[in-house]
């Protein structure tokens, strides 16, 4: 196995920061509280504005009451804020995968009902009292746990990315998709509940030459792959709710397994069994699929580590600009499987100068960070782009570096760094700079 990983210190410099008289001049230094609704962004005008001087029916009348929604939804006026697919990608809804729209959302957390989906054979549909998850193998005590079973093992709460190893995967060749819900939103961020793997494991009592995990889902596509020992007992979990309430069934329910900082595809949903071994079993997922064929003929595989890499998400082909130059906040997010994200540059002439970047929200182990850059726009053309490095000091390559390692052949692991061209009109391209 060849590992073409990219690490080492950045290749470009670090080109001037945004100092404070830039900032003064935009209007948004800090202790700048000065800066009045209106001279700041210019649009609302305080007088004449109907929306001002005028009671509109949200002040008139009585609204709704508690338990119209007994299970709350999103405002109306947010329905376009939705997962999407790409009709043509795939052959069927079964076997096939939509998108997070990452350009409508801020913070970390990725909300459950806009997590993309990947499935293979449907959304399996299981009564969670139906439910059963089977250890067997090479271990001392085959078991069977029911899902009240597990409620009485000691739970863990950790936020992770999950991150699909055909992420980007489109993009290889050149720009193609216009949209980062499209060219990266398979990805995604929650926290999860779960049982740490590690204590099942003790549980049925590993025999000596149990090197390796096979979890096998339960849905029609039965999902199996071989997850080395040592990993399985470092930060899997056995995951049962996602940000405070149970999976949904898109996600697994009643349990998945969580495999941080891992391809997407490990990440076996409506877990039903974990066979202990003591060698990989060489499943269909991890030999014609989710393996890199390189130029040499040969392929990579067993690369499961999801890289560090980041995206702009506003602006973005589908979050234009809207407002003209001036005051323009420049936004993304960035992750790492090999821990924290330590730092990420965003270039706004294609990767000439860089800018350091402010992160902003908790800094979590293998989970999403969220950057901000906020500049004052000239209004002229922008190209830009963000690179992260993460805490181990592997930094995101430009799509050129990855294809000279890796030839044109792959689909899977580009982390390679994605450029939008913002025009004067503030619409949006996904583009390739050379
Ligand atoms: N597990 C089962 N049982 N069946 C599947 O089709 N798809 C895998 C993985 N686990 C899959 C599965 C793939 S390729 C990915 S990227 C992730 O689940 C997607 O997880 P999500 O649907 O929660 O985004
Ligand atoms: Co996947």
């Amino acid at each position: 196995m060849s590992d073409t990983r990219i690490s080492g210190p950045p290749s470009q410099s670090i080109g001037p920061q945004m100092n404070r008289r830039a900032l003064l001049k935009a209007g948004l230094a800090t202790g700048g509280a000065a800066i009045a609704a209106g001279t700041l962004t210019g649009t609302a005008q305080a007088g004449g504005d109907p929306l001002i001087t005028e009671i509109q029916d949200w002040n008139r009348y009585l609204g709704d009451g508690v338990q119209a929604s007994p299970y709350g939804v999103p405002s109306e006026f947010e329905a376009h804020v939705v997962r999407r697919d790409v009709e043509w990608l795939t052959a069927s809804t079964e076997s096939s995968v939509n998108f997070t729209p990452l350009h409508a959302l801020d913070g970390i957390i990725t909300p459950n009902g806009l997590c993309f989906e990947r499935h293979h054979g449907g959304i399996a549909e299981i009564n969670p009292a139906d439910h059963r998850l089977m250890i067997n193998g090479l271990v001392d005590t085959p078991l069977v746990f029911t899902m009240e079973d597990l409620m009485r093992f000691p739970r863990e709460n950790r936020v992770y990315f999950l991150e699909c190893a055909a992420n980007s995967g489109m993009e290889w060749r050149g720009a193609q998709l216009n949209g980062c819900q499209f060219t990266h939103g398979m990805v995604h961020c929650v926290m999860y509940t779960g049982v740490p793997l590690k204590l099942l494991l003790e549980e049925a009592g590993v025999k000596t030459a149990g090197k390796w995990v096979m979890p096998e889902g339960a849905d029609a596509s039965a999902m199996t792959r071989s997850i080395p020992m040592d990993k399985a007992l470092d930060d899997c979990l056995v995951a049962f709710k996602m940000n405070g309430e149970a999976l949904r069934p898109e996600q697994g329910y009643p349990l998945r397994l969580v495999v941080p900082g891992w391809e997407g595809n490990m990440w076996v949903k409506w877990l039903r069994r974990l066979e202990i071994g003591d060698e990989p079993w060489h499943q269909r997922e991890e030999t014609s699929k989710y393996t890199d064929l390189l130029e040499t003929g040969k392929a990579r595989r067993f690369t499961w580590v999801m890289d560090a890499k980041s995206v702009v998400t506003n602006p973005s082909p589908q979050a234009p600009v809207g407002h003209g130059k001036g005051p323009l906040v420049i936004s993304g997010v960035a992750w790492s499987g090999n821990g924290r994200i330590k730092r990420v540059d965003v270039s706004i002439d294609g990767g000439r100068n860089w800018q350091t970047a402010r992160l902003d929200g908790p800094s979590l182990s293998k989970a999403m960070h969220r950057f901000y850059l906020d500049i004052d726009w000239d209004g002229s053309d922008l190209l830009i782009q963000s690179r992260a490095m993460d805490e181990e000091g592997f930094y995101q390559p430009t799509k050129n570096e990855l294809r000279a390692s890796r030839g044109e052949n792959s689909i899977y692991h580009n982390n390679g760094i994605q450029t939008w061209h913002v025009k004067a009109d503030g619409t949006v391209e996904n583009v390739e700079v050379a």
